[in-house]
């Protein structure tokens, strides 16, 4: 199938404006979204940060799993993801299977200063989150770029112009044919 037929698949750390961004490629493309965090929470009827306190990361990460891997789409959607989706591998193989993969970079100062605005991001509850942030992009990084078709830099962007950036290099795919 056409990759800019099927559902567009944002991942990317905490911070890089994954949910604003898949709400504006909602409201620009008329696709339904689903974000896996908010099905995650409406499926375990616990916050994020409860899951984390009560369950423990590892349930928190089967959750994901099974949500993803029951996430049935009948048409092309914008799929959300948390920032951790790529920890396991199965879980790309998943998201490719679902669309094009689109990773919102950002540095880990950028990063640090959007995901601290707000203060509820249970892996961030260190002595040191800046480092943390750091610590857990390096150890990402090379994840997201082998799950990623397009990778797009949000640094001095706001969301409309990644949405916007989005979706002219779905576009130029779509021009250039089925790949
Ligand atoms: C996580 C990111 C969060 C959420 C959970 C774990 C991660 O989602 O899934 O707290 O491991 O990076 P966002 O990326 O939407 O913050």
């Amino acid at each position: 199938m056409h990759s800019g037929a099927r559902s567009i698949v944002l991942i990317g750390m905490m911070g890089a404006g994954k949910s604003s961004v898949g709400r504006c490629l909602q409201t620009r493309t008329g696709l339904p979204r689903f974000d896996m965090d908010e099905l995650i929470v409406a499926q375990s009827g616990l916050s994020i940060p409860e899951m984390f306190a009560q369950k423990g990361e590892q349930w928190f990460r089967n959750l994901e799993t099974s949500v993803l891997t029951e996430l049935r789409l009948n048409e092309p959607a914008i799929v959300v993801t948390g920032g951790g989706v790529v920890l396991r591998p199965g879980n790309v193989d998943t998201l490719k299977r679902l669309g094009t993969v689109i990773w919102l970079e950002a540095d880990a100062e950028t990063l640090f200063e959007r995901a601290s605005r707000r203060g509820n991001r249970p892996l961030l509850q260190t002595e040191n989150p800046r480092a943390t942030i750091s610590e857990m992009l390096e150890l990402r990084r090379p994840l997201y770029a082998g799950a990623a078709d397009i990778r797009v830099d949000t640094t001095r962007r706001s969301h409309d112009d990644v949405t916007n950036v989005i979706l002219s290099e779905l576009e130029k795919r779509q021009a250039a044919g089925p790949l």
